[in-house]
């Protein structure tokens, strides 16, 4: 984003946590109320490339979608102030990550996999979920993934609060960092 003086701009907060835990609707409640912008990263890859992350994971496999997902990275570490919400996966890419974690707050949502399961709608459009027991599918997300939302800058504890309270400390955070 030529021109635009990056240091101007808050931090971004990047919303992470297992699929269905809640990071657009949290994001989206948040973004709101902070009068920021928001951006759901599947929603935007799959803007880009006019097709639905199922049928990119299925047409060019999980590979090139990591690939996408680290493309907008990039774009979005040269800028701030949004609230982000990449998919549950983004956080396995360390890379990915060290670049958001100095242009943003990484803020983690937590619940159990046996908690994300009962919530969870529309496990067909999720490709590593699909077609399975999504309580098995998605323990096994999350001890895979576990000891790298922890390293988040905070976590929100989504078992504990609700939905309006945890977007009230989402925007607390927010207001906090700039
Ligand atoms: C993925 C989670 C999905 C999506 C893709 C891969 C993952 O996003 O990015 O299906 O690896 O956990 P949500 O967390 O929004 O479901």
């Amino acid at each position: 984003m030529a021109g635009l003086d990056v240091s101007a701009l808050p931090p971004h907060l990047v919303l992470v946590g297992l699929p269905g835990v809640g990071k657009t609707t949290i994001g989206r409640g948040a973004a709101k109320s902070l009068a920021r912008r928001f951006l759901d990263f599947d929603a935007e890859i799959e803007r880009r490339e006019g097709m639905p992350v199922r049928e990119i994971f299925r047409e060019r496999g999980e590979e090139h979608f990591r690939v996408l997902e680290a493309a907008l990275t990039r774009e979005l570490s040269t800028t701030g102030g949004m609230v982000l919400s990449p998919g549950g996966g983004w956080i396995t890419q360390t890379e990915s990550v060290e670049l958001l974690r100095q242009a943003g707050r990484i803020i983690y949502l937590r619940a159990a996999p046996e908690t994300v399961a009962r919530r969870l709608r529309r496990v067909e459009t999720r490709p590593l979920l699909a077609g399975r027991d999504p309580v098995v599918g998605l323990r096994e997300l999350y001890e895979k993934r576990r000891g790298a939302y922890e390293t988040a800058d905070a976590v929100l504890d989504t078992e504990r609060l609700s939905r309006q309270q945890l977007i009230a400390k989402v925007v607390e955070l927010g207001l906090a960092s700039g």
